[in-house]
């Protein structure tokens, strides 16, 4: 619960944004100094001789000594290098947090995290994640002999009855991918550490960026992100990010990821600080983006359904509200009739490409069911709702009169070439 200076604060602060700015009303007002810390924080031009204002791409793997064990803050570029530390204090200070690593990829960042277990440990985790880290879950820590068990956390009480005496991890990813569920973090944390302080909660933040949700702020203990998507932003990077506010956690993870070796390269370090000067507008746009492409997606009849959690219809749109200063691009729809209306509508896009991943500047469409979801056994598909009608979007930096209309061409193609769909007064 927020003390009542903080209500104050932030109803001060709401009260002096754009009462015009309907987009953003009813949502957390942004985090104070969000882009002065992105642009400034670990990128002081005096930690560099020659002063550089952009921080250099450092590749030498080794640091000379002055003498044995004295070194000048590194020793060789797996313990730590100068263009990652700047990338991680910039993160660390957009997250709210104490301190960040950077590591090989999203999914490396998970299995380091994953590492802080022994067998038997038992790891909890939302039933509807991203495919990748079900399958980490249940394909190989399972094989380690971890015991992993799934709840959906929108409903407290189920994932209350998940936790064991054993659990010592819980994985939540809000919004989810690709059904977009939206979990309470403040709700779950301090369910989960009532029930046991030292379980560590992961929330997987990738979907939200650190300018719309900062889950160490609402009582989770880690926030990872696969910086492959908004974080970079420019698709052209992958990597994972982890933010912790507490000393142990940091020192264990840190112990990790040297001793299992995923860590990413000096230019793709340079590439996602580069990539999060920008990150603040990038996510205006792709909120104003995505809002626009939602309501004309909700108004169609040639769609069965959308979820956005930006919209009102949003079963968990109160709860996006509470702890979000606003939405990424990301939308799933539904369209009317079977498969094949869904290909034909992702064949016929023109702005959209179909493709893999999501938060890059540019608008990307997919089908969770064969594309990034395949992995997730079919029972379990069927069960989430990831049917064969289900379309993701990642709406881009384009136009959004460009983006309106790339749908609905698409939608007219998927309609018109396939057998009709039975639509209402159409
Ligand atoms: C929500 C989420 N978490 C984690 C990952 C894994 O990240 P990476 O692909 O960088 O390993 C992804 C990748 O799509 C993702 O969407």
């Amino acid at each position: 619960m927020a003390s009542e200076r903080e209500q104050k604060e932030q109803s001060e602060q709401n009260h002096n944004r754009d009462d015009e700015d309907l987009l953003h009303a009813g949502f957390r007002a942004p985090f104070k100094s969000f882009a002065t810390e992105a642009i400034h924080v670990g990128q002081e031009p005096e930690q560099w001789k020659s002063m550089a204002v952009v921080p250099p791409i450092s590749l030498s793997t080794t640091f000379k000594q002055y003498g044995p064990g004295e070194h000048a803050g590194f020793e060789y570029s797996r313990s730590g290098n100068p263009t990652r530390n700047c990338l991680e204090k910039a993160v660390a200070a957009m997250d709210g947090a104490k301190y960040c690593l950077s590591l090989a990829s999203g999914l490396a960042a998970t299995m380091t995290i994953t590492h802080m277990l022994k067998t038997g440990d038992g790891i909890v985790c939302m039933d509807d994640v991203y495919g990748g880290t079900n399958r980490y879950f249940q394909r190989i820590a399972t094989e380690l002999g971890l015991k992993v068990g799934f709840a959906d956390c929108t409903k407290p009480a189920k994932l209350k009855a998940a936790l064991k005496p054993n659990t010592k991890l819980v994985w939540i990813e809000t919004p989810t991918n690709p059904t977009m569920k939206v979990v309470d973090i403040r709700v779950c944390s301090d369910l989960v550490h009532e029930h046991n302080k030292d379980i560590v909660v992961v929330v997987d933040n990738t979907f939200m960026s650190a300018y719309f949700q900062r889950p160490l702020a609402l009582g989770a203990d880690i926030c990872m992100y696969s910086a492959t998507k908004y974080m970079n932003g420019h698709s052209d990077v992958v990597m994972g990010l982890v933010s912790v506010v507490r000393d142990d956690l940091y020192e264990r993870l840190k112990f990790l990821q040297n001793a299992l070796g995923a860590v990413p390269s000096p230019f793709d370090c340079y590439l996602c600080n580069r990539g999060l000067k920008t990150l603040h507008l990038r996510m205006e746009q792709h909120f104003k983006g995505a809002m626009a492409a939602a309501k004309f997606l909700e108004a169609d009849p040639r769609v069965e359904r959308v979820v956005f959690p930006g919209l009102p219809s949003h079963p968990q749109y109160e709860v996006m509200k509470k702890q979000c200063t606003g939405c990424p691009g990301m939308i799933s729809f539904f369209i009317k009739g079977k498969l094949e209306h869904a290909s034909t509508f992702l064949r016929n896009l023109k702005l959209f490409a179909i493709a893999e991943s999501l938060g890059g500047y540019e608008s990307l469409a997919e089908h969770p069911a064969i594309m990034t979801h395949a992995s997730v056994p079919e029972k379990e598909r069927e069960v989430l709702g990831i049917s064969d009608t289900l379309i993701r979007l990642s709406v881009g930096l384009e136009d959004v009169e460009d983006i309106l209309e790339d749908l609905d061409q698409a939608l007219n193609a998927a309609v018109s070439t396939t057998t009709p769909v039975h639509l209402p007064c159409s």
